[in-house]
């Protein structure tokens, strides 16, 4: 009798391009006779490690600092799945995968609180000054409570807008409601008439959005279709008062034209999560006291990275046993 974790070929080789966590790499280790090679380093794998452990491989798990191209397929020719341990899949072709029947699958769902969690940081960290503040403190700079000292935005009664109304756009809007904030959201299709009510949100086109949010939040996947979505014209549209905040993909968003809006008051501030060519940051942006800059931290938690690793090793073990992904993605 098989069992769940049983392959439809013997001794399956699997490649774990990038350091998971162990969560992930106990569940693959479980598929019978499997024989996983992992890359135990935070530095990305060097292009000839990895080619050379893609040589046999059937099944891949990557990270969203891997590019998986023409030339990373050309190298697995047996390869029957690529696990992104990420929601994002963007650093992924998916059109060439699938040309190779190459199966693609991501880790959506189990990100979702973690990054919500983290956006709402990032509305409070910019409305509220508070990397200002603690730049102020570490300095040395001497300071005293003052009546007019570092003035933020107060949220409540506030509009925030959100570009991308998934499971975590919903979750971040789940959480400024709780601070007395109104939802505006604009999607390519409506959310359930049940959640939009729950947030008393409203579907807007994304100029209203942009014209009247105190906060844009960016909660999209990125495309061609979203790149530089926020350029000068959509960042001239929004209110000078307004703040950017970014936790979804850095090419979203133009960069240069973002510095040019934030030095010269076109918005009020913005907090990035995410950057256009990570992990290299827009030198304009470093000196600048009105942007939060943080590296890339929305999933990071130790519970959701177990998660997420989890999440692609049970895709893995779904596809070596012949079934369906739980978490397939299609170009
Ligand atoms: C994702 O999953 O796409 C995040 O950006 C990284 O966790």
């Amino acid at each position: 009798m098989s069992g769940l974790n049983n392959p439809k070929i013997p001794q399956p080789k699997i490649t774990v391009t990038g350091r998971i966590p162990d969560a992930g790499l106990d569940l693959l280790r479980s598929i019978d006779g499997s024989d996983v090679w992992a890359w135990m380093d935070d530095a990305v794998i060097p292009t000839e490690v990895r080619n050379e452990q893609l040589a046999d491989a059937d099944a891949a798990v990557t990270l969203l600092t891997d590019r998986v191209d023409d030339d990373f397929l050309a190298a697995a020719p047996k390869l029957q799945i690529v696990a992104n341990v990420a929601v994002g899949y963007n650093n992924i072709d998916v059109d060439a995968c699938t040309r190779r029947g190459v199966i693609v699958t991501n880790t959506p769902g189990v990100l979702i609180d973690a990054t919500a969690d983290l956006a709402m940081g990032l509305v409070l960290m910019s409305t509220r000054r508070l990397g200002e503040g603690e730049r102020l403190i570490r300095s040395g700079t001497a300071w005293q409570w003052s009546m007019f000292m570092m003035l933020g935005t107060g949220l409540q009664g506030r509009t925030l807008g959100i570009v991308g109304m998934g499971g975590i756009g919903e979750a971040l809007a789940t959480r400024a409601r709780a601070f007395g904030m109104r939802i505006v959201y604009h999607n390519r299709r409506n959310v359930d008439t049940e959640v939009e009510q729950r947030l008393d949100a409203q579907r807007v086109d994304f100029d209203e959005l942009l014209a009247t949010s105190d906060i844009v939040s960016l909660n999209c996947p990125y495309s061609e279709a979203t790149h530089h979505l926020i350029d000068a014209s959509a960042l001239a549209a929004m209110k000078s008062t307004a703040f950017l905040v970014n936790t979804a993909r850095g090419p979203i968003v133009d960069e240069a034209a973002l510095v040019e809006a934030l030095v010269n008051g076109v918005i009020a501030g913005a907090a990035l999560d995410v950057f256009e060519n990570e992990p290299t940051v827009h030198p304009g942006l470093l000196s600048l006291d009105n942007v939060v800059l943080v590296p890339h931290l929305g999933s990071a938690t130790v519970e959701t990275r177990a998660a997420m690793a989890t999440a692609a090793a049970s895709n893995v073990v779904e596809v070596l046993a012949g079934r369906t992904p739980h978490n397939p993605v299609s170009g």
